[in-house]
């Protein structure tokens, strides 16, 4: 790890609980009108679209991409977290001249882009089961689709394999880590991001906030239902030394839900969070509970509703672990 160190948390007492109003927009009502894998093809439960894309950090072409690399707009809000985050850092681990690196769930390819502007001798490969990538890309990067719980079919050995909030689509992380192993050259690095559920408080205030509290829950609860334990992240080192790799290392963080937090990292932080949250509750949601969980679609945008306010409404001091 290079010399980082994540910024502390804590509440800013003098903050004004400042309730902004809810988005009109946010709410989808017709399953239908987001797309999906496909339940039989694929471990992801979340949305294939342009809306999820937008979300996460929309394709840019080349030109575009050359003047904005360091700016993007708002609403890519997941790319932009984890820049602000990372402070701005690609990547903690102590590579040196990678020749060949791969980022798995790459989605849209932000972090592909990035970090093959910034190692211009590396080629950089992007896999996911969705083919969502920008049209225009840099002579050493590359985009393949592919699931990276089956075999994985590279020409060669990785110096470094990265992955970024991909939890939500993994079963097994042994198996994941066994393909990593397998794809590695000797001495190269793999490295993984991810934040888990549910959301926390460490004081009661998400009493001020039950919709929100029952939704993430509610979703943990789901997302075991279908195989994912979130929390199965904080396995991972161990299983990595299981698996014989060594120089492990952990980092955890919070990311704040709204801007409750002391600094303006963390104040930004947890204005982007407050809106990558309500900008993905469709998305995280619909299909899990209604398919997976019973609910009737009614109720679901009925209770996106409420949690939506309640997140807006800024009375829980919440943060996501990461
Ligand atoms: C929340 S997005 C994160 C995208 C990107 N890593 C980022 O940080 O912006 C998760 C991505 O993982 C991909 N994914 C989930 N399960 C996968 C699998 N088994 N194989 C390949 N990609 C997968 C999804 O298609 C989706 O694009």
């Amino acid at each position: 790890m290079p010399n980082f160190q994540f910024d502390p948390i804590e509440i800013d007492e003098a903050q004004a609980r400042t309730a902004i109003a809810g988005s009109e927009t946010a709410v989808v009502t017709e399953l239908q009108q987001r797309s999906y894998h496909k339940f039989e093809d694929s471990t992801y439960p979340l949305p294939n679209d342009s809306t999820e894309v937008k979300r996460l950090g929309k394709s840019r072409s080349l030109v575009e991409f050359a003047i904005l690399v360091s700016t993007y707009a708002l609403e890519e809000y997941q790319h932009r977290l984890w820049q602000l985050c990372l402070k701005a850092h690609s990547h903690l681990a102590r590579i040196t001249a990678p020749k060949h690196a791969l980022d798995i769930g790459c989605g849209p390819g932000m972090w592909v882009l990035d970090f093959a502007h910034q190692y211009p001798d590396c080629q950089v490969t992007g896999m996911d089961l969705s083919n969502v990538w920008p049209s225009e890309i840099p002579a050493n990067a590359d985009f393949r689709t592919g699931d990276f719980m089956a075999e994985w079919k590279y020409p060669q050995r990785f110096d470094f394999i990265h992955s970024r909030a991909v939890g939500t689509g993994i079963k097994s992380w042994p198996q994941l880590l066994e393909r990593c192993f397998e794809n590695l050259k000797p001495a190269g690095w793999v490295e993984f991001h991810e934040f888990y559920f549910p959301a926390r408080v460490d004081d009661d205030s998400m009493k001020e906030c039950p919709a929100f509290e029952k939704w993430t829950q509610t979703w943990t609860n789901g997302m075991n239902k279908i195989g994912r334990n979130i929390k199965g992240v904080l396995d991972v080192p161990n299983a990595l030394r299981d698996r014989g790799f060594v120089n492990v290392h952990h980092e955890s963080t919070k990311w704040p839900i709204g801007p409750w937090a002391i600094g303006d990292r963390q104040k930004q932080l947890g204005e982007m969070m407050e809106g990558n949250l309500c900008n993905a509750l469709d998305a995280a949601t619909t299909r899990l509970f209604v398919q997976v969980l019973g609910w009737r679609e009614n109720d679901v945008q009925h209770h996106l509703r409420e949690v939506e306010a309640d997140i807006r409404s800024r009375k829980a001091h919440a943060y996501i672990p990461m």
